[in-house]
């Protein structure tokens, strides 16, 4: 048992980034986490293995599309899939480590095991009960559930068991468009499985630039994913080896059933606070679950601040460690700010896509006058010798000042590029001062300065 000036409850990229940055200014810090290993979702069963799975599989993409192009000839590489899955739990493997590294590095002591609070002010973990002048709750989420649908990890998978699943199936159906789906819809439609995709919206990845949906379905569609827009799953039945799952179409009520050999739900997330005793607490939540924060991460009970997943906002790793970070500073006294203006999204298929700010739509609807610079990859030399050529940079500035309002990118190192716009709207820039700025030829950077031109006088490559 020992007294902390701050307990971090989750060790996810949101708890990690907190308790790391409070123990550099000087709190005593400790980061409860029950796992066998640190790094929460993130690392162990989210974004860092599914990249590892994507870079894999676009790899053999490349070695079967490409490499003859390019006068690389010989056999295409073959599939080993428990070296692929054993390659993935290696790289979790280095990046858990490596938090449980940085932990000691900066004296974080980590308290192994499950959390509660049974009161402010203090954190019980198996039987001991810990003094903590703060608390951080970083619990994360969880996958929602869908009603009719019963998860087993094995036929019908969340992301967790998409990521280790027994083989390469042979049909997959994936329910929901959004982040997870596409991702991992990607992932094994490069090992050959048929995937098809149902979505109950009109359009895939909810909430972004139009033009980026139409084009980010058609690129995967000449992939080989088949989608089944504004389609409702009902249900999903299995047998030990196989499923079927129905759904309803909205535009005339009829009733289809699909065959799988796995299905993923991807339906979206939901904050995990089950077993902290915040109902005892009186901890206010939000119709949604979430745990209600003030603007500076603290929740209705002094001295307990919740960050990431578990409280309102995108579910992003980024967003969870800026609010770390900035609640971390808040408790030793500082200023921490996160501006939820400029948070960048992205999705890690080929081509990435990649988007910060507003939409076209979402600019349109505040009734500000606009302009739109886009640049397609076709112009871009870089681009072109890497069969990398499909997508575009769409800038959207004001009209009268011509600060930049929002970028949304598709396609090669999408997820780098957007970040120099970041960095842009952070300043308050406008466009022409992107365009003024001098990118290195040959880049990809350079089609978001033609993006940027193309605000102004016009791009020069178009
Ligand atoms: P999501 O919210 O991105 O997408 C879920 C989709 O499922 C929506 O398009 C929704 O309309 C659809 N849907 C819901 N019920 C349905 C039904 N009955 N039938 C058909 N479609 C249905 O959720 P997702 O992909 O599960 O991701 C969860 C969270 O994790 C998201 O907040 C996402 O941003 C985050 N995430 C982020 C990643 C990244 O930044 N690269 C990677 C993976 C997850």
């Amino acid at each position: 048992m020992a007294n902390y000036d701050v307990i971090i409850i989750g060790s996810g990229p949101g708890g990690y980034v907190a308790a790391i940055r409070a123990a550099q200014l000087g709190l005593k810090t400790a980061c409860v986490e029950g796992r066998e290993t640190l790094g929460g979702t993130c690392l162990n069963v989210g974004c860092i293995p599914s990249k590892a799975l994507l870079h894999a599989t676009h790899q053999l993409h490349e070695a079967e599309h490409n490499f003859a192009k390019m006068g690389l000839k010989g056999k295409s590489p073959s599939v080993d899939w428990k070296q692929m899955i054993s390659y993935k739990d290696e790289v979790i493997g280095q990046n858990t480590k490596g938090i449980e590294f940085l932990f000691k590095k900066n004296k974080v002591d980590w308290l192994k095991g499950w959390g509660s609070i049974p009161e402010a002010g203090k954190v019980k973990v198996g039987d001991e009960v810990h003094d903590a002048k703060n608390i951080i709750i970083a619990t994360g989420s969880e996958a929602s559930s869908l009603p009719g649908v019963e998860v087993d990890e094995k036929i019908v998978v969340t992301s967790t068991g998409a990521l280790e699943l027994a083989k390469i199936p042979k049909k997959m159906v994936v329910i929901g468009a959004g982040v997870i789906g596409l991702e991992m819809g990607s992932v094994y439609a490069r090992l050959g499985t048929e995937v098809t995709v149902v979505e109950y919206l009109d359009a895939i990845t909810p909430g972004m630039d139009r033009e980026v949906q139409k084009q980010f379905q058609k690129i995967l569609a000449k992939q080989g994913l088949n989608f089944i827009l504004g389609a409702a799953v009902q249900g999903v039945e299995t047998t030990k080896t196989k499923a079927k799952v129905t759904y309803k179409l909205k535009k005339d009520d009829s009733e289809e059933v699909l065959d799988a050999d796995v299905v993923l739900v991807a339906t979206g997330r939901k904050p995990y606070t089950d077993g902290l005793g915040l109902d005892a607490l009186g901890v206010e939540m939000t119709d949604r679950g979430q745990i209600k924060t003030d603007d500076h991460w603290q929740t209705n009970v002094k001295g307990i601040y919740a960050i990431g997943d578990a409280i309102a906002g995108p579910m992003l790793a980024h967003k969870a460690e800026d609010e770390g970070m900035a609640a971390a500073e808040t408790i030793a006294g500082k200023h921490g700010h996160v501006n939820y203006g400029v948070i960048p999204g992205v999705v890690y298929t080929h081509p990435e896509v990649a988007t910060v700010g507003q939409t076209e739509e979402q600019v349109k609807e505040s009734g500000r006058a606009y302009k739109v610079g886009k640049f397609s990859f076709m112009g871009n030399g870089r681009a072109k010798a890497m069969f990398a050529a499909d997508g575009f940079v769409k800038l959207i500035a004001d009209k009268e000042t011509d600060r930049i309002l929002g970028a949304h990118i598709i396609g090669p190192a999408a997820g780098d590029l957007i970040h120099e716009v970041c960095v842009a709207m952070e300043f308050g820039a406008s466009a022409e001062d992107l365009a003024m700025t001098c990118h290195a030829h040959p880049t990809f950077s350079e089609a978001v300065r033609e993006a940027a031109l193309a605000c102004g006088d016009g791009a020069i490559h178009m």
